[in-house]
């Protein structure tokens, strides 16, 4: 679980004026639309007395927590408190962390993290999202998992020949080519191979006629930190693209909001075969992903044993690591352990930092970052520990 990205969280289409409740990085969010239908991220904790704004209502721009009826302004600041008598100000502290949030490629994104916007790392550029001769369709899939394992799994090509013989992996030709990866910018990579697929059946056996063997397909592979992942297949009658965003619940559990674009078969009425499609792929990943253990992908990139066709992963798992060796790792175990289910914490926002005049106006204190797994001269000081200058004294 990993601060200071932008996360793409829900499906566009599933955010309106009534918010909903999200669980994201084992913290919960609420999520709106404001009256020009720009969304809206907050941390869904009231600081009056821990109540759900999700379960409250819009007013204007604003939410009403349902509880006593605290009033809160997109950017956190509550705004009214009915209880009080007129004229009697509103404490500094009442305010929720508020997390910037932008509507793209068809998905609403929250920055979840405080460092200062020109410090951070920029939304992806996602292709395919713009192309109008494409045919959407999207859906989320549940699964008791950890989201790293869940986009390794999605970017893995030695899996399909084993895992996937009932849709399209082919037992018969599971080696892999040798393949370069590409990195685009620093967040990024992908690369690309052709496979020999089993022969089609059900609609798409329409497609490849009478042919007795299908002709190889290129398969693209591709990821973005820290939970995206596409999965571009070539067919011989088409292209399909199928994105993930891996939304992490918590360490246990992910979402992935998928979307599939299609250029062959266009019509609503194949819909419902390529929906059928995505989930069945998913549910012969899913008891696979579940058996893994570690469940939670390792840190040490030597406590698990890889080869040539795992060099994607390999990427993926080497950058995730540098953002986790900058101290922008969550402490979820410490969460669990210590604060259980008598504190709350929350994801810290922009405005912690941004602005001094607040520094101490947060009331739900901020998720502990670990330091624990990283190397020890990364070790990140914790409040209270000797200084290194200290301690060589
Ligand atoms: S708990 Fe939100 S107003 Fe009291
Ligand atoms: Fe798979």
């Amino acid at each position: 679980m990993i601060k200071n990205f932008w996360y793409a969280i829900e499906h566009s289409a599933n955010v309106t004026r009534d918010p909903i409740r999200l669980t994201v990085l084992g913290q919960e969010l609420v999520l709106y639309r404001d009256t020009k239908g720009n969304p809206v991220v907050m941390s869904d904790l009231c600081v009056h007395r821990g109540g759900a704004l999700s379960e409250g209502f819009t007013e204007g721009d604003c939410i009403r927590c349902p509880y006593h009826g605290w009033k809160y302004k997109p950017d956190g600041e509550c705004v009214e408190i009915p209880a009080n008598p007129p004229g009697r100000g509103i404490p500094k502290k009442a305010r929720v962390d508020a997390y910037p949030a932008v509507d793209r490629y068809h998905f609403i994104w929250a920055f979840l993290g405080d460092l200062p916007e020109s410090e951070r790392v920029p939304i992806p550029e996602l292709p395919y999202f713009d192309d109008p001769d494409l045919k959407h369709i999207h859906g989320d899939y549940e699964w008791d998992v950890h989201y790293a394992r869940a986009l390794e799994n999605g970017i893995d090509f030695a899996h399909g020949a084993w895992v996937h013989g009932g849709s399209f992996g082919n037992r018969d030709a599971p080696e892999i080519e040798d393949y370069e990866i590409e990195y685009h910018g620093d967040f990024s990579a992908s690369a690309t191979i052709s496979f020999k697929p089993k022969k089609a059946t059900g609609l798409w056996s329409r497609l490849y006629g009478s042919k007795s063997e299908p002709d190889p397909v290129r398969v693209t592979n591709r990821w973005w930190m820290p939970n995206v992942s596409l999965l571009i297949v070539e067919l011989p009658f088409g292209y399909q693209r199928l994105y993930n965003a891996h939304v992490p619940v918590d360490e246990n559990r992910t979402i992935s909001k998928w979307h599939l674009m299609r250029d062959f078969f266009k019509g609503n009425w194949a819909d419902r075969d390529a929906r059928r499609r995505v989930i069945k792929i998913f549910d012969e990943d899913r008891p696979m992903v579940m058996a893994q253990r570690p469940e939670l992908l390792p840190y040490d990139l030597a406590a698990e044993l890889h080869v040539k066709s795992d060099a994607i992963q390999v990427a993926y798992r080497k950058l995730r690591n540098k953002y986790l060796d900058m101290g922008w790792g969550i402490d979820m175990h410490r969460i669990r352990a210590e604060y259980a289910n008598y504190q709350s914490v929350v994801i810290p926002s922009p405005a912690r930092r941004d602005n001094p005049e607040l520094a101490n106006a947060w009331v739900m204190k901020e998720v502990p970052m670990k330091g624990s797994e990283l190397p020890a001269d990364h070790k990140l000081r914790k409040p209270g520990d000797p200084k290194k200058s200290e301690q060589r004294r």
